[in-house]
């Protein structure tokens, strides 16, 4: 694998400027394979060397390049060694290269590629918990929310597969006056039969047309704040209401999140940690961080002179707690519950203000973990409709995703005889939207477009499962050969090298998307893979080969395939194996 050539490297260079090897492992790169056909695999930026200390920053770093370069000697191992400019350029041994990176794949299962190098494994581990996705119930579940689960599921999926224990936690929109208004108006025009047949559309009909109906009506408006008065009182009949909107709301989110092939370890909400609020409260009144405002609310000043020029409300004069309340009281007894080394809240980018002033609240209050929570911030997509119109539940989504897509498969030539063909379109057309989804960077704001994510060609997660199902049909068919053993000097043909080059690029990939926590490297990453692989199946058949020459051949190809699937795995992509 890449380290094994990584680590030669750092040794020369380690032996050159006397420094231990494993500090210097992280500035050795992989070259990205371009269509300019550089032989060379590794390479050596000496103005990172003088960032990071290891050379004087002063003096001519063109001369500093050719003196670093010309301490260090080939071998066997790594054959040439070369410079342009302020870089250092590495070939190493080509069937060495073969063997290396085709070593893990010996066995037909998957593999833990890339994601055990020693590259990684610099990485602090611990105990991280990942809170996502994040409905509100009785309200739309919009394409934010959709964004924020599968960003959210990436995170958690990349954390784990780097050694993390993984704490997924879904925090529900569950409290607040808008169950006052959904309890009273329940009474009214709900009705338990719809209710049990279609929960998430029932609720939705009936808030929306309690919110109608109390821009005129008063009564209902008041019944709305005692219904909430009484649930804030943990009145039972209102409790028990309540809580059977929630109970049904949560397990049919379930079964869509399994269609997604997305889990929860936890369904927590707004009105989980109220016992707590009086809590934080005491907390910030004890250091005096409490001011109380003219409307007699209860607030925290965060202005940096203390002159209440920025505050934030904490209690309304009523003494109702808010959703930055709630959300520090989650987070107390949340840190006490698991004691996570870190917490990443995924949300749109509105929310960074709420982020920002949750976070100095809770360093205000003397918790130093403070510093260890982080908000992933998305931009905003605009234009997601379906061919019915707005997009309300994320089931309309997936819906919608599943019809284009088998549409588009009845149209194509290549698509195959299929046992399930619905859920081939489902998982494809997931793939295409989170691909779309995850190619820039998360910040963005994007204008969403069906026929342009839905297509096959080009850089799409079409292509992504395109190219899966063909390798995997072309392991099928060759079952009979046994690749545990090859000889790598069969290999040694540009679009081989070319895809094995590309390979000892990927735990730095990985290392990249854990140190941001953007998914654009890993998809950039495959979608490329797939090119390469694409070039290789061209040249490279495997039918009509010798014995010696087809069993190198597909172990080249198990191993694409192998870092293939293993990659849309952890963007949160379900790999189909026909389409
Ligand atoms: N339910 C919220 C919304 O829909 C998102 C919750 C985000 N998480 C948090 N801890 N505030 O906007």
């Amino acid at each position: 694998m890449s380290g094994f050539f990584r680590r030669r490297i750092a040794a020369k260079l380690g032996r050159a400027l006397q420094q231990p090897e494993d500090v210097l492992i992280p500035t050795v790169s992989a070259v990205s394979v371009s269509k300019k056909q550089i032989s060379a695999d590794f390479r050596l930026s000496v103005s990172t060397l003088r960032a990071n200390g290891f050379l004087p920053s002063s003096g001519d770093i063109r001369q500093q390049t050719e003196n670093l370069a010309s301490q260090m000697k080939c071998d066997n191992e790594v054959e040439n060694i070369s410079v342009d400019r302020e870089m250092i350029f590495f070939t190493v041994n080509r069937k060495l290269l073969v063997q290396k990176m085709l070593e893990p794949f010996e066995k037909h299962e998957d593999v833990k590629f890339g994601f055990n190098s020693e590259l990684l494994n610099t990485l602090k581990k611990g105990t991280t918990l990942v809170e996502y996705s994040s409905p509100n119930i009785a309200k739309k579940f919009h394409v934010g929310h959709l964004r924020s689960t599968i960003i959210g599921n990436f995170i958690a999926n990349l954390k784990q597969s780097l050694g993390n224990n993984v704490i997924r936690m879904n925090y529900l929109g569950d409290w607040g006056m808008q169950f006052g208004l959904l309890g009273a108006a329940f009474d009214r025009f709900g009705s338990q039969e719809k209710l049990k047949q279609n929960p998430l559309q029932h609720l939705f009909e009936v808030y929306v047309q309690a919110n109608k109906e109390a821009e005129h009506d008063d009564g209902l408006m008041q019944a709305a704040q005692s219904f909430f008065r009484q649930l804030e009182q943990h009145e039972p009949q209102a409790l028990t209401l309540w809580q059977q909107f929630r109970d049904i709301t949560v397990k049919e989110y379930q079964s869509i999140y399994k269609r997604l092939g997305i889990h929860f370890d936890v369904y927590s909400g707004e009105s989980e940690h109220l016992g707590q609020v009086q809590e934080v409260m005491q907390q910030l009144q004890s250091r005096g961080l409490l001011k109380t405002s003219g409307n007699g609310a209860d607030v925290v000043d965060l202005s940096p002179d203390g002159d209440l020029s920025s505050v934030c409300t904490l209690l309304r004069s009523d003494g109702t707690s808010l959703y930055i309340t709630r959300d520090l009281a989650a987070a107390v007894s949340r840190r006490r519950q698991y004691q996570f080394d870190e917490m990443i809240y995924v949300t749109d980018k509105s929310q960074s203000t709420h982020f920002q002033q949750l976070f100095q609240i809770l360093s205000s209050m003397g918790h130093s973990w403070s510093y260890s929570c982080q908000h992933v911030p998305f931009g905003l997509v605009k234009g997601m409709k379906t061919r019915t119109g707005e997009v309300v539940f994320l089931e309309d989504v997936l819906d919608e995703v599943q019809a284009r897509m088998l549409d588009n498969m009845s149209r194509s030539k290549t698509t195959k005889e299929l046992d399930d063909p619905e859920d081939t379109a489902e998982k494809v057309g997931m793939s295409a939207l989170i691909t779309q989804d995850f190619k820039g960077p998360l910040q963005a704001d994007y204008i969403f477009d069906w026929d342009r994510i839905l297509q096959s060609h080009g850089d799409t997660g079409v292509f992504l499962q395109y190219t899966h199902a063909r390798l995997h049909s072309l392991i099928q068919r060759n079952q009979q050969v046994d690749t545990s053993e090859f000889d790598p000097n069969l290999l040694q043909e540009q679009a081989s090298i070319a895809m094995l080059q590309h390979l000892l690029r990927y735990d730095e990939v990985l290392y990249q998307s854990a140190q941001d926590l953007q998914p654009k490297h890993l998809v950039n990453f495959l979608l490329k893979l797939c090119h390469l692989i694409a070039s290789a199946h061209r040249v490279l058949p495997v039918k009509g080969s010798l014995q010696d020459v087809a069993q190198a051949r597909l172990r080249l190809f198990h191993g694409a395939s192998s870092v293939l699937s293993g990659g849309m795995k952890t963007l949160g992509i379900i790999p189909v194996d026909k389409m």
